[in-house]
């Protein structure tokens, strides 16, 4: 697929998804919807890529939300297909078996900030603004965020931002533990994904995948089927080259060379 609004850029493992579309500060329609679905399942596939970092183009967006213009003319049948086309993106980033960051520099409102709760690490530099602003607009959020933020900050937090539509500071989203860290201007916060995707990808891709997988199944499981689930991921590792290889390696007193097999 060819694409006009997303950029990929592979380096050292480490792929960079830009979601570039600055004249709508990035938003989200329908086709930069199909580039990003493209993208993930390439990069999910392709052995070269160990770990994705999402962004935006730009400094003033990282995604300023679903497109408001295309959704304008949608009716009842159109949104929910939307919803569910971005709902394909979001619990396909949750299913990789590769980790995914979200550097999230400027505003993520809305469905940017859905796909950045998707990710499994957020980075945010100072000048980031999050929030879903869509009770303003006569909506609600429709790419997740109900279900996400909930999972992340509790309920009552949840509602609050739901309900208001206020936008939050990057330090108030650490606060909240939305994001991991936050970092002074835009080429620090790349800086910073760069450097814990690198570290990443040094490590086992298979343990890595088995434990994103423990950590998201298992958090909607009771604590007893969650541990079982865990010890059945944490044997099935034994199976594998990663495991004999990180295991000699520290014998042998060497690096480990993984291959995620
Ligand atoms: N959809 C479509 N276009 C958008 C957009 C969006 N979500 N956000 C910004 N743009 C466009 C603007 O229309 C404008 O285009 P024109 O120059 O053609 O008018 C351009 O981007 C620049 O935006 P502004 O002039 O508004 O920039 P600003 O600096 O004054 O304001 C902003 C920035 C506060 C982010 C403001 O653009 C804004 O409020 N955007 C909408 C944010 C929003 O409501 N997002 C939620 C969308 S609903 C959703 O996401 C549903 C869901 O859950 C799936």
């Amino acid at each position: 697929m060819e694409y006009k609004n997303i950029i990929i850029k592979i380096e050292d493992s480490i792929a960079f998804l830009i979601i570039s579309r600055p004249k709508a500060l990035n938003a989200l329609n329908s086709d930069v919807l199909s580039e990003l679905e493209c993208a993930l399942y390439d990069l999910e596939n392709n052995n070269d890529v160990k770990c994705i970092i999402i962004t935006g183009d730009g400094d003033k967006a990282f995604v300023a939300g679903a497109d408001i213009k295309e959704m304008l003319g949608m009716d009842a049948i159109a949104a929910a297909a939307f919803a569910k086309k971005g709902h394909r993106i979001i619990r396909f980033i949750r299913k990789m078996q590769k980790p995914v960051i979200a550097a999230v520099n400027g505003y993520a409102l809305g469905g940017g900030f859905e796909l950045a709760l998707a990710c499994d690490i957020i980075y945010a530099s100072e000048n980031a603004k999050l929030g879903f602003p869509e009770v303003t607009l006569g909506i609600m959020p429709g790419f997740g965020g109900t279900q996400n933020l909930v999972r992340v900050c509790g309920e009552k937090v949840a509602n609050e931002l739901i309900f208001t539509g206020k936008m939050i500071s990057a330090v108030r989203a650490k606060e909240l533990n939305v994001v991991c860290e936050v970092l002074k201007d835009k080429d620090s916060l790349m800086e910073k994904a760069l450097e814990t995707a690198k570290k990443i990808a040094f490590n086992s891709p298979k343990g890595v995948a088995f434990a994103k997988n423990a950590i998201l199944t298992g958090v909607n499981m009771n604590l007893s089927e969650a541990l079982d689930y865990e010890s059945t991921l944490f044997g099935l590792l034994f199976n594998t080259e990663d495991q004999k290889e990180g295991m000699s390696a520290f014998v042998e007193k060497r690096k480990a060379e993984f291959k995620g097999k």
